[in-house]
């Protein structure tokens, strides 16, 4: 029997009830025992819905922290906070699980890394795209050598008409930016780690905020689409130091064919290839001098079944979270791969405004 972990929530807003704690609570050695949220009433209706019947609500994180009994945080506020109190409850003793984007900023990413070093607690962040069954898989088969190596990519992170205009959003202070930061991170940090790439030299990147009409047609209506300040659309081009290519593009909003591509990639190696596109992932090669196109079913059959049809991205992501914490192993998410994401999308701000390239170290 697996021993009992506690944990506290940080932020009881959409991605502590879509994600977190739904799949939190399905695992059967983890407590909830502590809530804070700055507005008090999420926080209570969270420790009702999710919380032992002693659980601790708090308003003040630092408080929170001070918990002896709590063993991982969840940070789950707006991006502006995750560096702070990722590094308090670091400092506090706990584990962090930190919701993506890391930071706003590559600056407070680093003091994260820094953090975690410095305490030895562990600390990983919310990309869930890599536990989709069809990632598992293309990760699985890259790693059997079978495209060779991969030497270009697209990573693509696409809505035609999708800004979301609800909490903090819209808000540059408290996010950093648009669809870069809200949702090209998570389509850059599965094609880096299918990539297993971490080493970038170059970066050449563009945003745009040019619809007349930003609003018109947004899934979620206008509330604010019309005048945010923030990006509506960006293109990138990523260089790594080993010469391979990633050709990065996202949208909050921009008349593409495409309705929807996210958390998609295209990785083409020396011996083959393959498309991860929503959820459909693809392998492509030549055999017998023919081109041949491979879908992937994860839906159905043997162990898949049980990936694909049972368990979600989160739940994957939950339980392989807290076995890191029980087996005392890393988790699947490292904190300075998460880094490297921050620095890389961090670049393609400076570059569109500079109009330069970024170049690494
Ligand atoms: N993994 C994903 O696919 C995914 C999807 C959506 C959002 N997110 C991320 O989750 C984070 C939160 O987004 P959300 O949609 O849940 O926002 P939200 O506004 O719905 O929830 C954030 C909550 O944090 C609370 N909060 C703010 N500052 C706080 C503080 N100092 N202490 C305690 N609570 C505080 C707010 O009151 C709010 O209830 C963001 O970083 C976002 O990028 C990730």
């Amino acid at each position: 029997m697996d021993r009992i972990v506690k944990i506290g929530i940080i932020g009881c807003g959409g991605i502590a009830n879509g994600k977190h704690m739904p799949a939190l609570k399905k695992i059967p050695n983890v407590r909830m025992i502590a809530f804070c949220d700055v507005i008090p009433e999420r926080a209570e209706k969270a420790a009702r819905e999710y919380g032992e019947p002693d659980a601790k609500v708090y308003t003040d994180y630092r408080e929170l922290l001070k918990n002896p009994d709590v063993e991982v945080v969840h940070v789950l506020t707006p991006n502006r906070e995750h560096a702070d109190i990722t590094v308090d409850a670091l400092y506090a003793g706990k584990h962090v699980m930190c919701e993506k984007p890391m930071a706003k900023t590559a600056a407070d990413a680093r003091r994260m890394v820094e953090a975690a070093k410095a305490t030895g607690k562990k600390l990983t962040i919310g990309y869930q795209h890599r536990q989709k069954p069809q990632s598992r898989y293309a990760k699985q088969y890259i790693e059997t050598g079978a495209l060779g190596e991969i030497y270009y990519a697209n990573c693509l992170a696409i809505r035609r008409r999708g800004t979301p205009n609800w909490g903090v959003f819209l808000n540059e202070e408290e996010q950093g930016g648009g669809p870069i930061i809200d949702i090209a991170t998570h389509s850059l940090d599965l094609t880096l780690y299918l990539m297993n790439n971490y080493e970038p030299k170059m970066v050449l990147g563009k945003t745009h905020k040019k619809l007349e009409h930003p609003e018109a047609g947004n899934i979620w209506g206008d509330n604010g689409v019309s005048t945010t300040p923030l990006e509506e659309a960006a293109c990138a081009m990523i260089v790594m130091k080993n010469g391979a290519t990633i050709l990065l593009e996202t949208s909050w909003a921009l008349n593409t064919i495409e309705p929807v591509q996210e958390g998609s990639c295209v990785l083409c190696g020396s011996r083959a290839g393959l498309q991860i596109k929503n959820n459909n992932l693809v392998i492509n090669r030549v055999e017998l001098d023919r081109q041949v196109k491979e879908e992937v079913d994860v839906s159905a059959g043997g162990v898949a079944f049980y990936d694909g049809a049972k368990v979600t991205p989160a739940e994957t992501e939950a339980k392989n979270w807290i076995k890191a914490i029980v087996e005392d192993t890393d988790p699947v998410v490292l904190p300075e791969q998460a880094l490297v994401v921050s620095e890389i999308l961090e670049a393609i701000y400076v570059s569109s405004k500079t109009g330069k390239p970024v170049v690494f170290d």
